[in-house]
């Protein structure tokens, strides 16, 4: 079939207007022809016989009267063995691959295979002549790194099949065919290791989605604590500038509880992101003792790219976790920033002058932001199995204003929220997530009244600390001062974690519920002293300690020695527990 050609008859920045002759629909990609080059772009909008398409690369060049070719194809990726490990642009082409072929200043126009073609796989068949099969059902499977990959039905092959043949366990590369299917009506489908799904498309193969119930530990304290994430759940980063989005999601990225992490890296500084590369591949999953990267997926679009490739980025990086996530994997996904995708799409929609709602963002955002959100979820399969996607997202926004349209439609679909201070990053309180501003809707790791309980005394210690500003330390009673004290303790000891110490840079959650108790301890206890000075110093030591027993390995002889220390300490001071802290504890 001959596609739909087309002329170009405007260019607007990353925007043209094509005049068509045929069918064209929405999403579709068309390339522009432009010298010897073909620009990729998709279809955005169509009125008549006249589209507008967002060119994914710089336009520089097109002028009106360029040809178009349309290719009836959904912008989409390639889904196969050999995803893993890898680094995207936001149209899957693998940046390192790109480089080499361009060089450093990657020239437009060009597209690689996304998967590598000379690779073999090591193939087990699972399936055998005869079967009948649905999408999705695997076929056979071939090892990936530590993981099994499997080779399923694809997903675009609605209605049932039966497998003609299957090719025996033996090395294929992604295009030979493997097995050949017969549909109802008869017809053959060849299937090889590796095939195409729109990006747009949530994939939506299995049986059920779950509740979102279990932890997603990430090592983080104050996460896994107070502002738990759930496995197949959804959270959100905002935070102004420079208060340590990225840090976190790195931290997150490494040790979080998960098998796949893919990293949408949409608009940041490539400075950024380069580091990220060389760094990656040298740190180790401890899980496997192989390098990180064999679990992670980078899909990279640095600030200097054309917007509307952040978009892409965005989708491409969702569609392989879904994917990965058809394996019964636990996938996460960490997009940074959201804002620059959201800016994206002011820009388009101002290029197609529409109505602008809140500070000139398009009225469609929030349900674009909320779909997006909505393609995290734990699922049953259907051979069932259980597999999840978590989406976290940073948001930066402008000043650090929480009430800005971006934070606030990304607020209304997540359920978590880990807001970052200015004033916490300033005081180089890292992670700088606020324990107040901050919520989640998951179950953590340790019982919610217990949680209830510690966060109470922060909030408590947090007006008597606005109080002392007014009425000055020596207005303030020394029961209110402890409270003050011990709130300033948890602070120091559990919401701040050193991420460059080796020990406490991540945390198990055993460690957690562990260190968690011994603290409550503490807050639940009712200490006397004689005067405010007197408390302060017993506070400082028993800080210090604590810090040095949060540095120490887990059950080594130091830490014992800190924590009968530490024990030794709270109880010659303590008087007992009160009320609220006795039922709780015991
Ligand atoms: N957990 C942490 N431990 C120690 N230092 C940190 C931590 N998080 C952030 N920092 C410090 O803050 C700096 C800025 O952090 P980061 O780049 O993550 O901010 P950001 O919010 O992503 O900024 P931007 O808005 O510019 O993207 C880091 O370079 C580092 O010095
Ligand atoms: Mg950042």
């Amino acid at each position: 079939m001959i596609g739909t050609k087309g002329i170009v008859t405007a260019v607007n920045g990353n925007m043209v207007s094509v005049r068509f002759d045929g069918i064209v629909s929405m999403n579709e990609v068309g390339y522009v022809k432009v010298a010897d080059k073909r620009l990729k772009s998709e279809v955005i909008r169509i009125r008549g016989e006249i589209s507008q398409l967002q060119v994914f690369e710089i336009t520089k060049g097109i002028s009106i009267g360029d040809e178009v070719e349309f290719t009836g194809d959904m912008l989409s990726v390639e889904l196969g063995p050999g995803l893993l490990g890898q680094v995207y642009d936001g149209l899957q082409n693998p940046l390192p691959q790109l480089a080499q072929a361009t060089g450093f200043f990657l020239e437009r126009g060009v597209y690689l295979d996304a998967l590598p073609v000379s690779n073999m796989w090591q193939f087990t068949p699972k399936a055998k002549p005869g079967d009948k099969v649905e999408r999705a059902d695997t076929l056979g499977t071939v090892p990936e790194g530590s993981f099994t990959h499997r080779i399923m039905v694809p997903f675009n092959l609605f209605g049932s099949y039966t497998v003609s043949w299957i090719k025996p366990a033996g090395s294929y590369n992604i295009r030979e065919t493997i097995a050949e299917l017969k549909d109802e009506k008869g017809d053959a489908i060849p299937v090889t290791l590796s095939f195409r799904w729109p990006v747009k498309r949530a994939i939506n193969c299995y049986e059920e989605r779950l509740k979102p119930t279990e932890p997603m530990v990430t090592r983080v304290r104050l996460i896994d604590t107070f502002f738990p994430v759930a496995r197949g759940g959804t959270y959100c980063i905002p935070g102004p500038f420079g208060a340590g989005k990225t840090v976190l999601q790195q931290i997150t990225s490494r040790f979080a509880d998960v098998d796949i992490v893919i990293v949408a890296a949409c608009g940041e500084r490539a400075g950024e992101v380069v580091e990220t590369l060389k760094e990656f591949p040298e740190l180790k999953d401890e899980r496997t003792g192989r390098s990180l990267m064999e679990r992670t997926i980078i899909i990279c679009n640095t600030s200097s790219m054309p917007v509307a490739a952040r978009e892409a980025s965005v989708y491409t990086a969702v569609t392989l976790a879904e994917y990965y996530r058809q394996m019964s994997l636990n996938v996460l996904l960490l997009a940074d920033s959201t804002s620059r995708w959201a800016q994206a799409m002011r820009e388009m929609s101002g290029r197609l002058e529409e109505i602008p709602g809140e500070e000139a963002f398009p009225a469609y955002m929030e349900s674009t932001i909320a779909s997006f959100y909505e393609r995290a979820g734990i699922v049953r399969l259907r051979d069932g199995g259980l597999g999840s996607v978590t989406i976290g997202g940073t948001v930066s926004p402008a000043g650090g204003n929480f009430e800005e349209p971006v934070t606030q439609a990304t607020l209304k679909v997540v359920g978590a929220f880990h807001g970052l201070s200015r004033e916490r990053s300033d005081a180089r309180k890292f992670p700088a997530i606020h324990p107040l501003d901050s919520w989640s809707k998951y179950k953590g790791i340790i019982e919610s009244e217990k949680v209830a309980y510690a966060h109470g005394f922060m909030r408590r210690s947090a007006e008597v600390e606005q109080m002392m500003k007014v009425v000055g330390e020596e207005g303030t009673s020394i029961e209110d001062y402890v409270i003050f004290l011990k709130g300033d303790l948890i602070d120091s000891v559990y919401f701040q974690q050193n991420s460059f110490d080796e020990v406490d840079a991540a945390v198990k959650p055993e460690r957690q519920k562990y260190v968690f108790a011994k603290l409550l301890f503490i807050l639940g206890s009712i200490f006397t002293f004689t005067d405010k000075n007197e408390a302060r110093t017993w506070f400082n030591k028993l800080r210090q300690k604590f810090l040095d027993y949060n540095g120490s390995k887990w059950k080594s002889e130091r830490f014992d020695t800190l924590e009968t220390e530490i024990e030794s300490a709270v109880k010659s001071q303590s008087k007992g527990l009160d009320k609220t802290a006795e039922k709780i504890i015991y």
